[in-house]
């Protein structure tokens, strides 16, 4: 990704530049030793991160194979990480004897969750977040874990904070958030007494132009719908940066396990975003529930951000490539973020 374009032009080009590995990842395969396998491969972010490891690969010149687990609910998804050269393996994790099937590899990268859909199926999150966890690091005692976690453990905090480092105690509100942090329990239980080294990704918002908190923001100023700003600010990342950042992290894992926030560095201003927005659509931002002493999800990049750089894709040009992608009528895969939740309930 030498020089950015303008705009992206479609989904071969989003795809390239999602997917494109960093210089720092090439190196690293490298010095990996190992194969890498994926666990819920099947998500909005699964392929890109897939995708950036496959090229890493290629591009350090070495041998590696890249698995992807996932039950694959959308099977097309499935062909286009065979297309990859991805060996993709159909298991549901929640199946213990299923997981026994699974081939031992050295690095595994933990993408699987549950969010929506929480509120009247509980069960189904509590098990997903919880029991898989459980499943896998059962199955996987001896591989070096990178596990994804979200940034809603953190307790809700104001904008002037600079959002929440790695060392703020943990505050999960509602039923999404605790699971989520059993998930890292059980991560810590299986770290501590099996030694795995593990490192804990607490992610927030990724943007992929497809969806992301810039797709929310910005096809509500192009349909001229009010923006909300009782959650005035949040945190994003290019989904491109994201997975590399994460598999960078296979060097940074330890038991007890490290916890790093993977975000872009500024805490970014919902008012600032959308009114951007609107002067590439040649149009007026409105907004509405603009409060003072508003408490949201944010996270402090600080930490990432010095051991990785500034992230590759800067706030300023995924905003101009939402706003080509939105007006040249781009796909969008319908999964709004509900940034603005804040009462714990998705
Ligand atoms: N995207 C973001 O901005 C964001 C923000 C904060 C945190 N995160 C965290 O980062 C991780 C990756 O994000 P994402 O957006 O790609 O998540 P996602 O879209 O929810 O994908 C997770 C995938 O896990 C797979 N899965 C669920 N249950 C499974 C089971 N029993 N067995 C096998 N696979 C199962 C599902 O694919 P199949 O249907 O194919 O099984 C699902 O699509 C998630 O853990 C998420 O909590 C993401």
């Amino acid at each position: 990704m030498e020089r950015l374009p303008e705009a992206v032009e479609g989904e071969a080009d989003l795809d390239e530049l999602l997917s494109a590995p960093s210089q720092a990842l090439v190196d690293l395969m490298r010095r990996l030793e190992g194969d890498i396998m994926i666990l819920g491969i099947g998500g909005k972010m699964g392929s890109t991160l897939g995708g950036a490891a496959v090229r890493a690969i290629a591009e350090a010149g070495v041998r590696k194979q890249v698995f992807g687990v996932s039950r694959f609910s959308d099977s097309s998804i499935r062909e286009g990480l065979e297309a990859r050269g991805i060996k993709t393996l159909s298991c549901d994790l929640l199946n213990r004897d299923s997981v026994r099937q699974l081939p031992h590899v050295a690095n595994i990268i933990y993408m699987v969750g549950r969010k929506f859909g929480t509120a009247g199926s509980e069960h189904l999150t509590w098990a997903t977040n919880v029991l898989v966890p459980d499943n896998v690091c059962h199955h996987f005692p001896e591989s070096r874990w990178v596990a994804f976690s979200t940034g809603c453990v953190y307790p809700l905090v104001s904008a002037e904070s600079g959002g929440c480092t790695e060392s703020m105690p943990t505050d999960a509100l509602g039923e999404y958030a605790q699971s989520s942090l059993g998930r890292e329990r059980v991560f810590d239980y299986w770290s501590r007494t099996a030694g795995i080294p593990v490192c804990l990704v607490r992610l927030n918002y990724a943007v992929d132009l497809h969806y992301g908190v810039l797709y929310d923001v910005g096809s509500r100023v192009a349909q001229g719908e009010p923006v909300d700003l009782a959650v005035s600010h949040f945190n994003v990342i290019w989904q491109g940066d994201a997975a590399c950042q994460a598999l960078l992290c296979l060097e940074h894992c330890s038991s007890p396990p490290e916890i790093l926030n993977v975000t872009g560095p500024e805490t970014v201003s919902v008012r600032f975003v959308a009114e951007t927005f609107a002067r590439y659509f040649g149009t007026e931002a409105r907004f509405t529930g603009e409060k003072t002493g508003a408490l949201m999800y944010l996270s402090n990049a600080a930490r990432a951000t010095s051991m990785f750089g500034y992230p590759r894709v800067p706030l300023l040009t995924m905003i101009r490539w939402q706003a080509a992608w939105i007006q040249q009528g781009g796909r969008s895969w319908g999964k709004p973020t509900h940034y603005g939740v804040v009462d714990g309930k998705f």
